[in-house]
């Protein structure tokens, strides 16, 4: 079931997608922007959403949030 490609357009593999994940990208286009990934036939994007939603959640706390907290 792992190890094999996730995208087979540009050969990603399941554990690098789920690496970009955990090093926080959120998107299926963020996921394409550092790996290619999604940008070919895409019918991985599926399969992206999927690990996004899976694996999102393990995601450290690194990633800025694009809304603006104005709290003091
Ligand atoms: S399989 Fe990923 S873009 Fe074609």
């Amino acid at each position: 079931m792992s190890g094999g490609h996730i995208c087979v357009c540009y050969q990603v593999t399941e554990e690098e997608i789920v690496g970009w994940i955990r090093r926080g990208v959120t998107t299926v286009e963020g996921l394409g922007d550092h790996c290619d990934a999604g940008h070919g036939c895409g019918d991985c994007h599926e399969m992206l959403e999927e690990l996004l939603e899976d694996f999102g959640d393990e995601a450290g706390g690194d990633v800025t949030p694009v809304v603006s907290h104005a709290q003091q």
